[in-house]
């Protein structure tokens, strides 16, 4: 049976110095509000009960502990980014008729479309509500800027055509979908404890490069992963028409195969076709050239946090960019 995991396996050591303040977040995010609707708390606590990594809270709460920000602040900031993270997967799996997340059923497997989107909205709001509990006007800017970013990012790829599928594309799109959410929970954790402009321009760059490996890593994964170490179905990216990094680099590889050819004419429901991909993908050298060049990017994170106060908070920052990609789930 898929096995819960709710922590940071392998890292809880390391991220001990903010153990307390995530265990406060889990009580945060399942605060009801007045007369919430049963099919509301039911969902909520639905997803949240299924785990999750909690990498983004983690990330704030870190980012936070740096700079010693107030620490009830900061614990509403990494619940408003959990739950901004939350939101955008119910209705990103509503989106890609996905059926499993974190190992149990999606929102939308259970329940109807209508209320599934009235679910991730409340979601949403619930995170902003959490946002301006951080009493920083800053940080509320930057927590509607981020999911403005994202929707507008998920917009622009429906309206993009196939044949646009090329690497500026795909991670145009990845910055807007996950690095901005990691940019934010980085950025607005220093924003709550300082006024050091560079210092807070560094969290940001770590929350970028941070979240550009770990999507990178996620479409790794979703080649050479299995479904019930990631706790969702695995395959998917290719099929519903994405091309991640690894399918471009084997693009780029293998201009003259023929499987390559009909993948870039676009939509198909060859079933074999995409089997057969997927399974050359995966052993092909474009699986280490996307984790290489995702750990391009966990350097670069790494290089920004060079001037910053050292601090066991600090230490966790290093090993949360590498976390990023020696992740297997
Ligand atoms: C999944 O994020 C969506 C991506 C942006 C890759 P996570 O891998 O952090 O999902 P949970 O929260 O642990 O389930
Ligand atoms: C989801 O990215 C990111 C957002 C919801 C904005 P993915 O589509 O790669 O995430 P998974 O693979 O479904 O978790
Ligand atoms: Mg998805
Ligand atoms: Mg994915």
């Amino acid at each position: 049976m898929y096995k819960q995991k709710t922590k940071l396996e392998g890292i809880a050591e390391l991220i001990q110095p903010i153990g307390q303040q995530l265990t406060s977040i889990e009580k945060r995010l399942r605060e009801t509000f007045n007369d919430q609707h049963d099919v509301l708390t039911a969902a909520t606590e639905h997803i949240l009960d299924s785990g999750g990594k909690r990498v983004r809270p983690t990330v704030a709460l870190l980012s936070a502990g740096i700079f010693e920000a107030d620490q009830k602040h900061a614990v509403s900031l990494a619940a408003a980014v959990e739950m901004l993270h939350t939101a955008t997967l119910v209705h990103d799996d509503l989106i890609d008729g996905s059926l499993m997340r974190r190992g149990i059923k999606t929102l939308n497997a259970d329940l109807s479309s209508e209320v599934t989107i009235l679910t991730g909205d409340y979601l949403f709001a619930r995170a902003a509500s959490f946002a301006a509990q951080t009493q920083s006007v800053r940080v509320m800017n930057l927590f509607a800027e981020t999911l403005m970013t994202i929707v507008n990012g998920e917009i622009k790829q429906s309206f993009a055509s196939e044949n646009a599928a090329s690497r500026q594309n795909y991670f145009q799109r990845i910055q807007a979908k996950t690095a901005s959410m990691f940019a934010l929970a980085a950025e607005a954790g220093a924003i709550l404890g300082t006024n050091d402009e560079k210092a807070i321009d560094a969290m940001r760059h770590y929350g970028v490069q941070t979240g550009i490996a770990f999507q990178i890593v996620d479409d790794i994964l979703d080649f050479v992963g299995n479904s019930e170490d990631i706790g969702k179905p695995v395959g998917n990216d290719l099929q519903q028409g994405l091309l991640t990094l690894p399918a471009l680099y084997y693009i780029e590889d293998n201009p003259e195969n023929s499987d390559v050819a009909s993948l870039r004419n676009g939509h198909n429901n060859d079933q074999e076709l995409y089997e057969r991909i997927i399974q050359s993908i995966s052993s092909s050298s474009a699986i280490d050239s996307s984790l290489d060049e995702a750990r391009q990017y966990v350097e670069s994170a790494k290089s920004a946090l060079q001037n910053l106060p050292n601090c066991k908070h600090l230490d966790a920052m290093y090993t949360i960019a590498d976390y990023a990609v020696e992740r297997r789930f």
